[in-house]
């Protein structure tokens, strides 16, 4: 999950290249590099870290060039450092790879053997070496052609040569990739979105596929080199503002604006007028889905088990839920009358993409909930149902967690309605209720001062747990792994009913427990799960809606009352403090909040 970015020009490219690796950086972030190619050169520049410190390491300004290739790097083969980072080049050829060489060993066996030397630890340097040993003996499309059958595994390519002055080839096998078009420029890019500041004629390339890109004019072929037309999209303009703004990070600004997101969903989908939901061109009768089958990674998959809960509340659906990279190897027993349903933010996860791809093989009905319409998991569904969040930048998913459970829950309301199995008094009580969300998030949102103040102890602590029953267990997964990506404290979510089956061994004296509780039916059984834990010395935050009931339990350490609401919809509202107790613990330990360690935005390798 590396990004890549290339631009053949009329004039210096370095500055364009930058600034778009800078945008990419979502997805990788431990090493950059350019290469450019000048007076008949290549002249390649890496540093390990972020892009600025390859800006505080060289002069680029005086990498001069009309075309080149960068990189944003996310380790997979080798450690983090300025020789892994990418291009890695020879004498004649420059390349930057996002996925994984599979047969890289092998490959680099018979390059050894052939004479060619290897400086990196990487698997994607085997390519520069392949390109250039095919090209001793080929015309430089029968080369590519004959390199890419040879490589198993998952790339997206960048690909200059010393010898041919304004050619980029950009090159697709699972990992995404972007055609660009511009007045006087081409452009290569991992996504839309690092292209976006330069235009918005885009072109998608299919699995298999490559291309030639010059200033004026850009091919494409097909995995035999067979050259083929492809159509180019418009996209629409956004109006999405990518900037922090007054906040201190895109994570804190993406949680205050989910009013404002919740608000543009439920306008997306919910009919004010009749008071009805609307999914518009929904391609299947209602009586050709009998079970649904939820399929997602990481925040993703949470809002899978979000809305198996829903799901089966609302409707009679068989559901089952499975996370993308265990789905894809797995046996499945495909069926007609399943609607498997992508969740994603990004839409290029790997693993979620491979999942799709799968049922796609097998004539499945697929429907994507996705964030970015533009994706290759939107393209090839058969159905999209967006979330429409605008662009989350920060790695840790906060509002893309709420749209995707709207949408989820809308579905889950409306497929209810059209099956008949909701009363029409209740599905309007619950469309009526689910318009005033946005309000009671936004007074949700008020807490901050409560959660900052609590947020340290968890910092202090060794490790610590987060408990729900029914609709609040996936939330408890959801505050957990917030935690953990963010203040790198280990968090661990459960079902509170599951402690006494082996967890609580882990409980001692002074261990924060986060206990969400709110007054639904599963109320009175998650207290006493909660006594079972302040009984062996957990330090209790209790996390509730308010109500006129006072709490039955003793020695809790700390108590959060959200908004009220009916039952369905308060996990949206239990998931508000924790994004902020996660956001809280990260902020005090001084940690990279936005680009937390390891981790990316848009996982697109296995
Ligand atoms: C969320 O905070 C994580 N960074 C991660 O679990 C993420 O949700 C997962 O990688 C799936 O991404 P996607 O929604 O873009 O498919």
């Amino acid at each position: 999950m590396c990004g890549i970015i290339g631009i053949s020009s009329h004039k210096s490219v370095s500055n364009s290249i930058i600034n778009s690796l800078k945008k990419l950086e979502y997805r990788g972030y431990d090493s950059a590099g350019i290469a450019t190619l000048a007076d008949g050169l290549i002249n390649e520049v890496k540093s390990e870290g972020r892009v600025e410190n390859l800006e505080n390491n060289f002069d680029l300004k005086n990498l001069s060039g009309n075309i080149g290739i960068g990189h944003v790097r996310w380790a997979t083969h080798g450690v983090p450092n300025s020789v892994n980072a990418h291009p890695h080049s020879s004498e004649n050829v420059s390349v930057v790879h996002n996925g994984i060489i599979e047969n890289s060993t092998l490959l680099k066996k018979y390059l050894l053997g052939k004479g060619h030397k290897f400086k990196s630890q990487t698997d994607t340097e085997v390519i520069v070496h392949l390109i250039t040993e095919n090209l001793k003996s080929s015309e430089l499309q029968e080369a590519i052609t004959k390199t890419l059958k040879q490589l198993h595994g998952s790339f997206a390519l960048g690909i200059i040569f010393k010898d041919m002055p304004d050619l980029i080839i950009g090159a697709r096998r699972g990992s995404p990739l972007a055609v660009g078009y511009g007045p006087n420029e081409n452009y290569l890019g991992s996504d839309s979105y690092a292209l976006k500041s330069m235009t918005n004629k885009i072109t998608y390339l299919e699995d298999g596929e490559f291309c030639f890109i010059k200033k004026d004019q850009v091919n494409f072929f097909n995995e035999d080199g067979i050259k083929i037309n492809k159509k180019v999209l418009e996209l629409s303009s956004d109006q999405q503002n990518y900037d922090k703004g007054d906040f201190k990070h895109f994570m804190a600004k993406e949680i205050e604006e989910q009013p404002q997101t919740l608000k543009t969903g439920i306008k997306e989908y919910v009919d004010n007028i009749n008071n009805d939901i609307n999914i518009y061109n929904f391609p299947w009768k209602i009586d050709e889905i009998k079970s649904i089958m939820l399929i997602g990674c990481g925040t993703a998959y949470h809002s899978c088990l979000m809305a198996k809960y829903w799901f089966e509340e609302l409707t009679t659906l068989d559901v089952n839920i499975d996370i993308a990279s265990e789905f894809r190897y797995r046996k499945n027993r495909f069926k007609n009358d399943t609607l498997y349903i992508f969740v994603s933010q990004s839409g290029e996860t790997a693993d979620t993409y491979a999942a799709l791809d799968l049922c796609n093989k097998n004539n499945m009905k697929t429907c994507a909930v996705v964030n970015v319409i533009e994706s290759s998991i939107a393209r090839d569904s058969n159905f999209v149902l967006p979330i429409h969040c605008g662009p989350e930048i920060g790695v840790a998913s906060t509002k893309a967690f709420l749209g995707q459970i709207l949408v989820l829950y809308i579905m889950s309301l409306k497929l209810s309605s059209l099956r008949k199995e909701i009363k029409d008094k209740d599905y309007q009580e619950k469309i009526k209720d689910l318009k005033n969300l946005p309000k009671l998030i936004e007074q949700t949102l008020l807490l901050d001062n409560d959660i900052q103040a609590i947020s340290s102890t968890f910092n202090e602590a060794k490790g610590s747990m987060f408990l729900g029953r029914g609709f609040s267990f996936p939330i408890a997964l959801e505050g957990a792994l917030k935690l953990k990506e963010l203040s790198y404290v280990h968090a661990e979510g459960y079902p509170a009913g599951e402690m006494k089956h082996g967890p609580l061994a882990l409980i001692e004296e002074g261990m924060p427990v986060v206990v969400l509780a709110p007054r639904d039916n599963y109320y009175k059984k998650t207290i006493s799960n909660m006594q079972e834990v302040v009984a062996r010395g957990a330090k209790v935050l209790l996390i509730t809606n308010k109500s006129k009931d006072e709490i039955v339990s003793e020695n809790i350490w700390e108590k959060i009352e959200v908004e009220t609401t009916n039952d369905d919809l308060l996990p949206f509202l239990l998931t508000i403090p924790l994004q902020k107790l996660a956001y809280y613990s990260a902020l005090k330990k001084g940690y990279d909040i936005d680009k937390p360690r390891n981790l990316a935005k848009s996982v697109t390798v296995e």
